[in-house]
């Protein structure tokens, strides 16, 4: 806009002293900060108020200042230096009027970004005569950008973890079905090899390296959130206490180990995924102290107010800030290791990111960790200082309820000898087998199906009752879930056990899981699947003899 352009249009009524008594304090009140000063004579010719605030001294005062001075006060040397190059394009006539973003200083010394406008004034005979300066605010333009990149950020976070968790859990379903294959069978011809077997230890070979494969696919679930985790009340104390056994081993003699146990709330999570999580940590807080130091693992019972008091330490957005108000129980790792830089710090959740050398990390730790937390409900907080060290605090859902008795995986049931019958579903053949299998060396009775449809019409044509249904949760037409509704129509009691390495739809298996409807996550070993079945057989009181 040329200054030709710039117009005030009065009403025609109103005399000229009330038009210039109305214009002063238009200018006066105006919340943009103004002022002008004369160019020849190097004096203000009026301030208004917001300007006055802006700089910090009172009208009266800035107008017997040097207005050179006022804005060398109010810039740092190189804001002034650019300021006045800009500036100077008025002077030389090149331009009457230009607008540049400046930092001004204010009194206490905080930089306000605002928006300067510059408009000269000339005489007849063009020769600048006025200065007018116009300030106006960029910090609600500046908070806004910043919001808007804040959101950008996590929008694009939220399509790359979307994106990840999709190619995962397409991968992971039958990655998972031909893991289950290769460490079943590899068990199996174990089990059957005489104990000074050449063979056994190139059997152990495949399954190490089997198990290792299972783990990354373990961890890019986990990250992604698409996990299947069993949630249920557990006590931290007693899962930190189990991890540090492991630990003792771990981290050698340089490194002091201390736990200061203070939870009295049960958590409310999947217990053995907690552990996953304590021991990345732990292992994490290990390698930061290659000289040795003090690893702590702390618990204790946290409440969240509302609304939440602000960190006393610099945090990740989503951190236990974000965290609804209320109960919650705390995990603290900490070490006296090397501390975490700041340019490292932004990265450090992100999968394959890691500072360990070729062969050393995966990266996967943390991000693994961050999944299962916050797919737990729970948030993570870090503290760090470079060469001091670093502490981890992690946020996890409580609950009034006790745990249950300990997981059935964890002991043989008295089932164990096999009574009782049992139908497998799966639509993978050789899992299938597989299953058949490992049930049938237990001398189980064993049906199977290969689909859903299947499932029903042999339990149609069984003549006797059904004790249990072991099926998988995602197959082509009728579903695991779908099918155990359908059979219990039939059967009340009947027990169900789902096998899965991916479910796309979590929530169908949540809040149905009990002592007779379990979920045993793909792959596992034989004699994870020996103990399930035998313990939910234990569980429902099978009676075999009255059956059979
Ligand atoms: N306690 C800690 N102290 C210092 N740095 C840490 C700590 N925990 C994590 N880090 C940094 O974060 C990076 C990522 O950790 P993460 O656990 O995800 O992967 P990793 O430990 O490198 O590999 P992996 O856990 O897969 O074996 C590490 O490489 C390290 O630089
Ligand atoms: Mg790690």
């Amino acid at each position: 806009m040329s200054r030709k352009d710039v117009t005030l249009e009065w009403a025609p009524a109103g005399s000229q002293a009330i038009r210039a008594q109305r214009f002063e304090a238009a200018v006066a009140e105006s919340p943009t900060a103004i002022m002008c000063l004369a160019n020849e004579k190097g004096q203000y010719v009026f301030v208004n108020q917001a300007f006055a605030d802006l700089v910090g001294r009172s009208p009266a005062e800035l107008l017997k200042s040097d207005p050179y001075e006022v804005w060398v006060s109010i810039s740092s040397p190189e804001e002034f230096e650019r300021q006045r190059h800009e500036a100077r394009r008025i002077a030389a006539g090149e331009v009457d009027r230009l607008q540049m973003d400046v930092s001004v200083r204010s009194s206490n010394g905080d930089a306000r970004p605002l928006r300067s406008t510059i408009v000269g004034s000339r005489n007849e005979r063009g020769r600048l005569e006025y200065i007018t300066v116009y300030y106006t605010s960029l910090e609600e333009q500046r908070a806004a950008e910043r919001a808007r990149d804040e959101a950008e950020s996590l929008l694009q976070q939220a399509q790359k973890l979307d994106a990840l968790g999709k190619l995962a859990g397409g991968v992971a379903h039958d990655f998972n079905n031909r893991l289950l294959v290769i460490i079943g069978y590899s068990e199996l011809i174990k089990d059957q090899l005489p104990p000074d077997s050449l063979l056994a230890p190139q059997v152990d070979m495949i399954i190490g390296s089997a198990n290792q494969a299972a783990e990354l696919s373990r961890q890019l679930l986990a990250y992604s959130r698409r996990q299947v985790l069993v949630p249920g009340a557990f006590d931290l104390n007693l899962t930190v206490n189990n991890v540090c056994r492991m630990l003792d081993r771990l981290v050698g003699e340089t490194i002091q180990l201390e736990t200061t146990l203070e939870a009295k709330r049960f958590a409310f999570s999947d217990q053995g995924q907690i552990e996953q999580v304590i021991l990345n940590l732990a292992i994490n807080a290990r390698d930061a102290m290659p000289g040795g130091g003090r690893l702590t693992l702390e618990t204790a019972d946290v409440t969240i107010l509302a609304p939440p008091e602000p960190p006393a330490f610099p945090e990740r957005s989503g951190g236990a800030a974000a965290l609804p108000p209320g109960d919650y129980v705390m995990l603290v790792v900490s070490d006296t290791g090397t501390g975490i830089a700041d340019d490292v710090i932004a990265h450090i959740f992100e999968p394959f990111f890691t500072t360990k050398g070729p062969g050393k990390g995966t990266g996967l730790g943390l991000s693994m960790v961050e999944g299962i937390v916050r797919q737990s409900g729970g948030a993570i907080d870090i503290t760090t200082h470079v060469g001091e060290g670093t502490r981890i605090a992690v946020y996890l859902p409580c609950t009034s309820s006790v745990p249950d008795r300990p997981p059935a995986s964890s002991h043989i049931g008295s089932n164990a000898r096999g009574l009782g019958t049992v139908l497998v579903c799966d639509d993978d053949e050789a899992v299938r087998k597989l299953v058949v299998d490992v049930i049938a060396v237990r001398a189980y009775h064993v049906l199977q199906a290969a689909n859903g449809k299947q499932a029903i019409d042999t339990a149609m044509q069984h003549e006797g009752p059904i004790d249990l249904l072991v099926t998988d949760v995602v197959m082509p037409g009728l579903g695991g879930v779908e099918l155990a509704a359908a059979l219990r129509k039939r059967n009340p009691d009947l027990c169900v056990l789902y096998l899965s390495g991916y479910i796309d739809r979590l929530d169908l298996l949540y809040g149905s899981l009990n002592s007779r409807t379990r979920f045993l996550g793909k792959p596992f070993v034989p004699a994870q699947l020996i103990q399930m079945v035998s313990a939910i057989l234990d569980s429902a009181h099978v009676e075999p003899s009255a059956r059979l």
